[in-house]
C-alpha cells in the first residue's frame, strides 16, 4: 500500500514538473461556442460575439453547425481573408464535422464557412490570440 502512494505521489510529482517545463497552456484553456446560441450562423453577430473576448493560446473555439455548406475554412492571410479567397494558398485548414474543436495559436487568425457567398455577405471572424 505505502508503495502504490509512493507511485502516485512521484507520478503527481512527475506531471506537476512536465507542467512547469511546458508552461501547461493548454490545461487551463477555455473553450468558446462560437456564436453562443446562434452557433455558426449566419444570424450570429460574430463581431459583437467577439468583442470583450481576450482569447489566448490554448483556448478552444467550438464551431457547431448542420449545414455542411457552413464547413469551416481558416486562414492567417488577411489580405486574401478580406477579399474571401478562402482555397489555397491561402487557406490553412479546413473544419468539416459540424462540431469543429479548433484550439487557438498565438496570432491573428481568420475564419468563414468556405463555400461561397457566406463570406463575400459579411459572415466572417477574426480572432486576435494573445
Ligand atoms: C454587429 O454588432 C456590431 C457591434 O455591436 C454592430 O456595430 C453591427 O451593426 C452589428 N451587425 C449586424 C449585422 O447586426
Amino acid at each position: 500500500m505505502t508503495i502504490g502512494m509512493n507511485k502516485v505521489l512521484v507520478i503527481g510529482i512527475g506531471l506537476f514538473v512536465s507542467c512547469l517545463l511546458l508552461q501547461c497552456e493548454q490545461v487551463d484553456g477555455k473553450e468558446y461556442i462560437v456564436g453562443d446560441e446562434k452557433r455558426w450562423s449566419p444570424d450570429a453577430n460574430l463581431t459583437q460575439w467577439t468583442e470583450g473576448k481576450k482569447f489566448k493560446a490554448g483556448d478552444v473555439l467550438v464551431f457547431k453547425y448542420k449545414d455542411p455548406l457552413l464547413m469551416v475554412a481558416e486562414l492567417r492571410d488577411t489580405y486574401l481573408f478580406e477579399k474571401c479567397a478562402l482555397y489555397s494558398p491561402g487557406l490553412i485548414e479546413l473544419y468539416t464535422s459540424g462540431n469543429d474543436h479548433v484550439v487557438l495559436e498565438k496570432g491573428t487568425i481568420h475564419f468563414a464557412p468556405y463555400t461561397p457567398p457566406y463570406c463575400e455577405n459579411g459572415m466572417k471572424l477574426t480572432v486576435h490570440v494573445e
